[in-house]
């Protein structure tokens, strides 16, 4: 029986207190002191001994001592939001059952930069509303995979980046990013969205934006000038306004495969600009190859409704200096027969490696 105790209590020490035995064997006069112990007011008096620096961690996470900065909750059952200690930068919640954010979870915790809730079951009634108010210096965070159906209100205006990806989010008020100056990517796919609006125009350090796999039927009304990096594949896109590139100058990379594209809905000159360096327009109703920009290098156009191969898309005319960058061109499973290649392609498309058919 004895024995039995004795396993039962060093099994418990392990999970636990014990643990902090092994780098200070007083720390628990040191908590007691900071916690109880008093000599009447306690004011005018030497201060309070410090902690070792994991005492105060959560009974369920893990804080290394050597980076105490850190707090490590994730993959652990538990179906709450332990608390944070006030020196934590790092927490990690990730892969566990939470559904709630209480008020108040973040309060001690105002130097929070990372802050790691993936892999739950966040639901957005349970999100307290003002969560964040205390938490100016945070960079990211992770909520990606939770059960969230909108974007919770009072986002830190520190943020960098912001996984939201793999909810359950529909409604988009347009305010929901309001003030994020800092923004660079945000992750919004594999959600529910069916509209954006204006409420992306203001982040003005906005680089990277992924809307794909939500349902659009419309692309949003202004994005900030600075985005480089547009992912909008797998949604209900039918048309690209024209124009519509020509406010974005640095924009780069543009995926809008799997959409409803038609040659009706992209007219004029929309893919023909010079920023653009990828464009994926790859499982849509295209029946003719849009005209593109000469600096385009990468252009996905499988899976349309192709029927002809027409070298004016690429250049308007050919000469020693007037040719195309392109270096990959995907066509196949369209309807373009292999003889109908004009003569003049490889003048235009000198530079190309891969052409598929
Ligand atoms: C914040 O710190 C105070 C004082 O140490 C403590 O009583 C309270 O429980 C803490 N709250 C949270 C949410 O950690
Ligand atoms: C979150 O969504 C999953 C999958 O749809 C569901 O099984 C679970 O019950 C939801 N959790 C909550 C707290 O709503
Ligand atoms: C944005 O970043 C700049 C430069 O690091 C910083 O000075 C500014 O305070 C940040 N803005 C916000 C709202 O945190
Ligand atoms: C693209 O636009 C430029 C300048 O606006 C124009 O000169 C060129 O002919 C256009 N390219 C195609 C393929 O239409």
């Amino acid at each position: 029986m004895k024995l039995l105790l004795f396993l039962l209590f060093i099994s418990v020490c392990n999970v636990s207190w014990c643990q902090y035995d092994e780098y200070d064997s007083h720390w628990w006069i040191a908590y007691l002191h900071s916690q109880q112990y008093s000599y009447g007011p306690s004011y005018d008096y030497e201060p309070v001994p410090a902690l070792p620096t994991a005492s105060d961690c959560p009974q369920e996470c893990e804080c290394p001592p050597n980076y105490p900065t850190a707090m490590y909750c994730d993959g652990r059952d538990l179906k709450y939001m332990p608390y944070v200690p006030a020196r934590i930068k790092y927490a990690y919640f990730q892969n566990n059952h939470i559904s709630a954010i209480p008020d108040g979870a973040f309060d001690n915790a105002t130097g929070l930069v990372w802050l790691a809730l993936h892999g739950n079951q966040i639901v957005s009634d349970k999100v307290g509303r003002k969560i964040f108010s205390k938490l100016r210096g945070l960079e990211r965070i992770y909520l990606q995979h939770n059960n969230l159906t909108r974007i919770p209100t009072g986002l830190p205006r520190s943020l960098h980046e912001i996984h939201l990806s793999s909810n359950q989010i529909s409604r988009f008020p347009s305010n929901s990013f309001e003030g994020l100056e800092n923004l660079t990517a945000l992750y919004l796919h594999e959600n529910q969205i069916q509209e954006v609006g204006n409420a992306l125009k203001g982040l003005k350090s906005l680089v990277h934006l992924d809307i794909s796999n939500n349902q659009l039927r419309k692309l949003p009304d202004s994005l900030p000038g600075s985005l480089e990096q547009m992912y909008m594949e797998y949604n209900q896109l039918s048309n690209v306004p024209n124009e519509y590139f020509k406010s974005y100058p640095r924009l780069q990379y543009v995926r809008i495969s799997h959409n409803r594209l038609t040659n009706d809905g992209i007219q004029g000159n929309t893919f023909n600009t010079s920023s653009l360096v990828e464009l994926d327009l790859s499982f849509n109703q295209l029946n003719r190859i849009p005209p593109v920009n000469t600096n385009l290098q990468h252009l996905y156009l499988q899976g349309n409704k192709i029927e002809e191969f027409s070298v004016k898309s690429f250049c308007t005319f050919v000469d020693i200096t007037s040719f195309s960058q392109l270096q990959v061109l995907r066509l196949e499973g369209n309807e373009i027969k292999a003889n109908a290649i004009p003569p003049d392609t490889p003048l235009c498309l000198r530079k190309a490696d891969i052409i598929h058919m």
